[in-house]
């Protein structure tokens, strides 16, 4: 349950959050879940105000992301838990400053060292809220690569949790199908063939292969 007492900064400058249990006794297991899911929408629109040009990206790839999971044939327990990880996967970006997110002009490599903090902010940060944990480590994976060249930790293959790997190729598609300072908006056939070849290098063969059925596509591609 997502209410808390926040005690703004201790003298180390750590944030301390405790959960208020007085009022999550309170609380059924099924209005908990319910509480928790419209804290989490609150907090996603929360992050897409503060990010320049992100629109509604947030809630967009945990909606996508939800239905992956969801023709992947994961439990329902589990797309829930990458709908959250969805909403929240681009949390750190709120810690970062803020002429990096306003910037419209080309990254410098300076620049992209601050971006690629993102998935380590976000992470520990939720690591912190025991509601959250469980996704904490979808959200430190989102930008790594089936080829093991992604950040923050170079992971490779199936040891990029599947929720990463999710998350990866719903936010690939919202970013590219939607208008973005850093490249040029592409239509909906295009982003899935750049989704399709870049399938087994950047993206998960299979998690592409979900998505495109998502969309109504038969099986593309190898
Ligand atoms: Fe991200």
């Amino acid at each position: 349950m997502l209410l808390w007492r926040t005690f703004p900064l201790s003298e180390s400058g750590e944030l301390h959050m405790t959960p208020n249990l007085s009022i999550l006794d309170a609380c059924s297991a099924a209005n908990i879940d319910i509480m928790l899911e419209g804290m989490a929408n609150l907090i996603a629109a929360a992050i897409d105000r503060n990010i320049p040009n992100q629109g509604t990206h947030s809630q967009r790839v945990a909606a996508l992301a939800a239905s992956i999971a969801k023709k992947l044939g994961l439990p329902q327990e589990e797309i829930k838990r990458i709908y959250m990880a969805g909403l929240f996967h681009d949390f750190g970006k709120l810690f970062l400053p803020s002429r990096v997110l306003i910037k419209t002009e080309p990254l410098s490599d300076d620049d992209w060292s601050f971006i690629k903090l993102h998935p380590q902010l976000g992470s520990t940060f939720l690591e912190r809220i025991p509601a959250f944990q469980n996704i904490a480590m979808d959200v430190l994976h989102h930008h790594e690569r089936i080829d093991g060249l992604g950040y923050p930790r170079q992971l490779s293959g199936e040891d990029i949790p599947l929720g990463s790997r999710v998350i990866a190729v719903a936010g690939a598609y919202d970013t590219m199908t939607t208008i973005n300072p850093y490249r040029t908006k592409v239509e909906k056939d295009i982003a899935c063939e750049i989704l399709i070849k870049d399938s087994g290098t950047h993206f998960d063969g299979g998690v592409v292969q979900a998505f495109l059925a998502t969309l109504g596509y038969k099986k593309i591609g190898a």
